[in-house]
């Protein structure tokens, strides 16, 4: 298993809706192996594929840390292959959001608090489930990013005006961070 580099804030890959994956797929297992290894060494919650530079519909979610506070969240780790939501419902709620792309930043971001999902595991095996609270919202954010969807693009446009600089000093790798990225603008 390898730690792969983290793609920062500005990098086009993050922009791109994902492809579907088959079983097919050279690689898949250890593409899925590292996405894991990737996400805890940076302490992430979710981690999806375009995040290490692959334009495909994974994500992974390992919530199970929350589970003292929220029970529901208590063994929730899965893979998500080719992931659809196919409903979003109830009064939206704000939640603090943070990202792995976005080293130091933390944001508000309002969705629906319950959703469906119909998704595959690793081994191809179709479910289709509902999700509501913590674990809607962590599955929504990895969700987004397979749609090529950011934390920044959920925001107002004054707030991310207000955030300008910090954005591109992200993408320039001007922040602090101790897991391996990728930034785009980075100087030589
Ligand atoms: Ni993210």
């Amino acid at each position: 298993m390898s730690v792969l580099p983290i793609r920062a804030y500005g990098d086009p890959v993050l922009k791109k809706k994902a492809e579907a994956v088959t079983p097919e797929h050279p690689d898949l297992k250890e593409l899925i192996d590292d996405m894991w290894e990737t996400m805890y060494k940076a302490s992430g919650l979710g981690l999806a594929a375009p995040q290490v530079g692959k334009s495909l519909r994974i994500f992974v979610i390992d919530a199970s840390p929350f589970g003292e506070e929220e029970p529901r969240l208590a063994g929730f780790k899965k893979v998500f292959l080719n992931a659809q939501i196919l409903e979003e419902k109830g009064k939206t709620w704000s939640f603090n959001e943070g990202c792995l792309s976005f080293p130091g930043m933390r944001e508000d971001i309002s969705r629906p608090p319950q959703i469906r999902i119909r998704y595959q595991d690793e081994n191809f095996n179709e479910y289709e489930e509902e999700y509501s609270g913590l674990a809607a919202r962590i599955i929504q954010h990895e969700y987004d990013h397979i749609e090529g969807t950011l934390m920044v693009d959920r925001m107002m446009p004054l707030k991310r005006t207000l955030l300008r600089r910090k954005l591109s000093n992200i993408s320039k790798g001007l922040v602090d961070v101790d897991y391996k990225m990728k930034f785009p603008l980075k100087k030589k």
